[in-house]
Protein backbone atom coordinates (compact mmCIF):
# COMPACT_ATOMS: atom_id res chain seq x y z
CA UNK A 1 0.00 0.00 0.00
CA UNK A 2 1.71 3.29 -0.95
CA UNK A 3 0.02 5.11 1.54
CA UNK A 4 1.32 3.25 4.49
CA UNK A 5 3.56 4.39 6.80
CA UNK A 6 6.16 2.99 9.09
CA UNK A 7 7.32 4.61 11.99
CA UNK A 8 10.80 3.33 13.77
CA UNK A 9 10.76 4.50 17.62
CA UNK A 10 13.53 4.14 20.20
CA UNK A 11 13.25 1.77 22.33
CA UNK A 12 14.43 2.48 26.04
CA UNK A 13 14.17 5.70 27.74
CA UNK A 14 13.02 7.82 24.50
CA UNK A 15 9.86 5.23 24.04
CA UNK A 16 7.65 6.36 27.11
CA UNK A 17 8.14 9.91 26.11
CA UNK A 18 7.65 9.51 22.83
CA UNK A 19 4.57 7.40 22.90
CA UNK A 20 1.52 10.17 24.48
CA UNK A 21 3.15 12.65 21.23
CA UNK A 22 2.42 10.28 18.51
CA UNK A 23 -0.69 8.94 20.80
CA UNK A 24 -1.68 13.29 19.80
CA UNK A 25 -1.16 12.59 16.29
CA UNK A 26 -3.94 9.49 16.32
CA UNK A 27 -1.17 6.75 16.79
CA UNK A 28 -1.45 4.43 19.18
CA UNK A 29 -0.06 0.72 19.91
CA UNK A 30 -2.80 -1.63 19.79
CA UNK A 31 -0.58 -4.50 22.03
CA UNK A 32 0.88 -4.04 25.79
CA UNK A 33 4.40 -3.70 24.46
CA UNK A 34 6.21 -4.00 27.23
CA UNK A 35 5.06 -7.98 27.41
CA UNK A 36 5.28 -8.37 23.62
CA UNK A 37 8.52 -10.06 21.73
CA UNK A 38 7.48 -8.36 18.78
CA UNK A 39 9.15 -5.88 16.95
CA UNK A 40 6.44 -4.97 15.01
CA UNK A 41 2.92 -3.05 16.15
CA UNK A 42 0.09 -2.79 14.74
CA UNK A 43 -1.50 0.86 15.75
CA UNK A 44 -4.75 2.22 16.20
CA UNK A 45 -4.40 3.36 12.54
CA UNK A 46 -4.13 0.12 10.41
CA UNK A 47 -2.41 2.28 7.75
CA UNK A 48 0.61 2.68 10.51
CA UNK A 49 2.73 0.80 11.90
CA UNK A 50 5.60 1.02 14.55
CA UNK A 51 9.12 -0.67 14.83
CA UNK A 52 10.88 -0.43 17.88
CA UNK A 53 14.43 -0.77 17.77
CA UNK A 54 17.65 0.46 19.35
CA UNK A 55 18.21 4.07 18.98
CA UNK A 56 21.98 3.85 17.33
CA UNK A 57 19.55 1.80 14.24
CA UNK A 58 16.50 4.03 14.00
CA UNK A 59 18.66 6.75 11.61
CA UNK A 60 19.52 3.59 9.18
CA UNK A 61 16.20 2.26 8.57
CA UNK A 62 14.92 6.02 7.98
CA UNK A 63 17.98 6.53 5.90
CA UNK A 64 17.28 3.41 3.78
CA UNK A 65 13.37 3.49 3.68
CA UNK A 66 13.04 0.25 6.06
CA UNK A 67 10.79 3.37 7.85
CA UNK A 68 9.46 6.65 7.26
CA UNK A 69 9.74 8.28 9.84
CA UNK A 70 12.10 7.79 13.05
CA UNK A 71 12.16 9.24 16.62
CA UNK A 72 15.71 9.19 18.08
CA UNK A 73 18.21 11.58 19.70
CA UNK A 74 20.44 14.21 18.33
CA UNK A 75 23.45 12.66 19.86
CA UNK A 76 22.72 9.27 17.49
CA UNK A 77 21.69 11.87 14.40
CA UNK A 78 25.14 13.79 14.53
CA UNK A 79 26.87 10.37 14.86
CA UNK A 80 25.19 8.94 12.12
CA UNK A 81 25.80 12.28 9.60
CA UNK A 82 22.43 12.77 8.84
CA UNK A 83 22.21 11.23 5.24
CA UNK A 84 18.98 10.90 3.38
CA UNK A 85 17.23 12.12 6.46
CA UNK A 86 15.05 15.24 7.29
CA UNK A 87 14.71 16.72 10.70
CA UNK A 88 11.44 18.71 10.94
CA UNK A 89 10.99 18.37 14.45
CA UNK A 90 12.68 18.72 17.67
CA UNK A 91 10.25 16.57 20.24
CA UNK A 92 12.02 18.61 23.31
CA UNK A 93 12.19 15.25 24.92
CA UNK A 94 15.11 12.97 26.91
CA UNK A 95 17.00 16.05 27.32
CA UNK A 96 20.92 16.12 28.27
CA UNK A 97 24.22 17.52 26.91
CA UNK A 98 26.88 15.70 24.89
CA UNK A 99 29.70 16.86 27.26
CA UNK A 100 33.61 15.68 26.89
CA UNK A 101 35.04 14.79 30.67
CA UNK A 102 37.93 13.73 31.81
CA UNK A 103 39.75 12.88 35.76
CA UNK A 104 38.72 15.80 38.22
CA UNK A 105 42.11 17.57 39.30
CA UNK A 106 43.99 16.29 36.32
CA UNK A 107 43.91 17.83 32.97
CA UNK A 108 43.78 16.48 29.31
CA UNK A 109 47.57 16.56 28.56
CA UNK A 110 48.29 19.55 26.18
CA UNK A 111 49.45 17.68 22.84
CA UNK A 112 48.01 14.48 21.57
CA UNK A 113 44.91 13.56 23.63
CA UNK A 114 43.36 9.95 23.80
CA UNK A 115 39.53 10.03 23.99
CA UNK A 116 37.08 7.18 24.98
CA UNK A 117 33.55 7.22 23.21
CA UNK A 118 30.77 5.77 21.56
CA UNK A 119 30.42 8.79 19.38
CA UNK A 120 33.48 8.14 17.50
CA UNK A 121 32.67 9.96 13.79
CA UNK A 122 31.52 13.06 16.33
CA UNK A 123 34.50 12.75 18.32
CA UNK A 124 36.60 13.06 15.80
CA UNK A 125 34.98 16.11 13.45
CA UNK A 126 34.73 17.89 17.15
CA UNK A 127 38.23 17.96 18.03
CA UNK A 128 39.03 18.25 15.07
CA UNK A 129 37.08 21.55 14.75
CA UNK A 130 38.53 22.75 18.23
CA UNK A 131 42.37 22.29 16.30
CA UNK A 132 43.37 19.08 19.13
CA UNK A 133 44.74 16.00 17.71
CA UNK A 134 42.60 13.35 19.19
CA UNK A 135 42.74 9.36 19.32
CA UNK A 136 39.51 8.24 19.32
CA UNK A 137 39.04 4.86 21.22
CA UNK A 138 35.75 3.16 20.30
CA UNK A 139 33.96 1.74 23.39
CA UNK A 140 30.18 0.55 23.35
CA UNK A 141 29.33 1.71 26.64
CA UNK A 142 30.70 2.59 30.45
CA UNK A 143 32.63 5.29 29.18
CA UNK A 144 33.31 6.37 32.68
CA UNK A 145 35.61 3.59 33.19
CA UNK A 146 38.03 4.46 30.46
CA UNK A 147 40.20 7.41 32.33
CA UNK A 148 39.98 5.85 35.43
CA UNK A 149 41.73 2.63 33.88
CA UNK A 150 44.28 5.00 31.92
CA UNK A 151 42.54 3.83 28.69
CA UNK A 152 42.06 7.34 27.36
CA UNK A 153 42.54 11.18 29.01
CA UNK A 154 38.91 12.23 28.32
CA UNK A 155 35.41 11.10 27.22
CA UNK A 156 32.66 12.24 25.13
CA UNK A 157 29.42 10.97 26.49
CA UNK A 158 26.05 12.12 27.52
CA UNK A 159 25.54 14.07 30.76
CA UNK A 160 22.37 14.84 32.92
CA UNK A 161 22.70 15.22 36.36
CA UNK A 162 26.11 14.40 36.45
CA UNK A 163 25.90 11.60 38.76
CA UNK A 164 27.30 8.71 36.76
CA UNK A 165 30.56 11.07 36.32
CA UNK A 166 30.63 12.33 39.61
CA UNK A 167 30.78 8.64 41.17
CA UNK A 168 33.15 7.89 38.98
CA UNK A 169 35.43 10.57 40.17
CA UNK A 170 35.12 12.63 36.74
CA UNK A 171 34.56 16.15 35.47
CA UNK A 172 32.11 17.88 33.09
CA UNK A 173 34.72 19.70 30.87
CA UNK A 174 32.80 21.10 27.36
CA UNK A 175 29.85 20.84 26.08
CA UNK A 176 29.58 19.85 22.56
CA UNK A 177 25.97 20.21 22.46
CA UNK A 178 22.44 20.31 23.63
CA UNK A 179 20.39 17.24 22.92
CA UNK A 180 16.97 16.57 22.65
CA UNK A 181 15.14 13.76 20.55
CA UNK A 182 14.06 14.64 16.84
CA UNK A 183 11.60 13.56 14.30
CA UNK A 184 13.57 12.60 11.28
CA UNK A 185 11.61 11.63 7.95
CA UNK A 186 13.31 9.17 4.68
CA UNK A 187 13.68 12.12 2.36
CA UNK A 188 12.03 10.45 -0.31
CA UNK A 189 9.18 9.14 1.08
CA UNK A 190 8.77 12.97 2.48
CA UNK A 191 8.03 13.36 -1.45
CA UNK A 192 6.28 10.59 -2.20
CA UNK A 193 3.97 10.68 1.00
CA UNK A 194 4.08 13.81 2.16
CA UNK A 195 0.03 14.01 2.28
CA UNK A 196 0.38 11.46 4.63
CA UNK A 197 3.84 12.33 6.88
CA UNK A 198 3.28 16.40 7.17
CA UNK A 199 -0.22 16.10 9.29
CA UNK A 200 1.43 13.76 11.44
CA UNK A 201 4.13 16.72 11.70
CA UNK A 202 2.23 19.06 12.46
CA UNK A 203 0.00 17.02 14.80
CA UNK A 204 3.42 16.23 16.91
CA UNK A 205 4.34 19.34 16.54
CA UNK A 206 0.84 21.05 18.37
CA UNK A 207 1.71 18.62 21.22
CA UNK A 208 4.95 19.17 21.49
CA UNK A 209 4.32 23.05 22.03
CA UNK A 210 1.37 22.13 24.22
CA UNK A 211 3.69 19.93 26.45
CA UNK A 212 5.78 23.42 26.48
CA UNK A 213 3.56 25.16 27.72
CA UNK A 214 1.94 22.90 30.76
P1 LIG B 1 21.62 1.43 23.11
O1 LIG B 1 20.80 0.68 24.11
O2 LIG B 1 21.09 1.29 21.71
O3 LIG B 1 23.10 1.23 23.21
P2 LIG B 1 21.51 3.74 24.75
O4 LIG B 1 21.87 2.88 25.92
O5 LIG B 1 22.30 5.00 24.53
O6 LIG B 1 21.43 2.96 23.38
P3 LIG B 1 19.32 4.99 25.97
O7 LIG B 1 20.10 4.99 27.24
O8 LIG B 1 17.89 4.60 25.98
O9 LIG B 1 19.98 4.11 24.89
O10 LIG B 1 19.50 6.45 25.38
C1 LIG B 1 18.81 6.83 24.22
C2 LIG B 1 18.96 8.33 24.02
O11 LIG B 1 18.45 9.02 25.15
C3 LIG B 1 20.40 8.83 23.86
O12 LIG B 1 20.82 8.69 22.53
C4 LIG B 1 20.27 10.27 24.30
O13 LIG B 1 19.74 11.06 23.25
C5 LIG B 1 19.23 10.18 25.43
N1 LIG B 1 19.85 9.97 26.76
C6 LIG B 1 20.82 9.11 27.10
N2 LIG B 1 21.14 9.18 28.41
C7 LIG B 1 20.32 10.13 28.91
C8 LIG B 1 20.15 10.66 30.22
N3 LIG B 1 20.87 10.25 31.25
N4 LIG B 1 19.20 11.59 30.38
C9 LIG B 1 18.44 12.01 29.34
N5 LIG B 1 18.57 11.55 28.08
C10 LIG B 1 19.49 10.62 27.87
C1 LIG C 1 23.59 7.57 30.22
C2 LIG C 1 24.95 8.11 29.78
C3 LIG C 1 25.64 8.43 31.09
C4 LIG C 1 24.47 8.74 32.01
C5 LIG C 1 24.44 10.19 32.28
O1 LIG C 1 23.75 6.26 30.58
O2 LIG C 1 25.66 7.19 28.98
O3 LIG C 1 26.39 7.34 31.57
O4 LIG C 1 23.25 8.37 31.34
O5 LIG C 1 23.38 10.53 33.15
P1 LIG C 1 23.67 11.33 34.51
O6 LIG C 1 24.50 12.54 34.17
O7 LIG C 1 22.29 11.71 34.99
O8 LIG C 1 24.36 10.42 35.46
P2 LIG C 1 22.51 5.27 30.81
O9 LIG C 1 21.93 5.48 32.17
O10 LIG C 1 21.54 5.38 29.69
O11 LIG C 1 23.22 3.89 30.72
P3 LIG C 1 23.89 3.26 29.42
O12 LIG C 1 23.78 4.22 28.26
O13 LIG C 1 25.31 3.01 29.83
O14 LIG C 1 23.08 2.02 29.17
Amino acid sequence: MTDSITIALSKGRILDETLPLLAEAGIELVDDIKKSRKLVFPTTDPSVRVLIIRATDVPTYVQYGGADLGVTGKDVLMEHGGDGLYEPLDLNISRCRLMTAGPKDKPAPAGRIRVATKFVNLARRYYSAQGRQADIIKLYGAMELAPILNLADEIVDIVDTGNTLKANGLEARDLIEHISSRLVVNRASMKMKHERINPIIEKMSVAVEKRRES
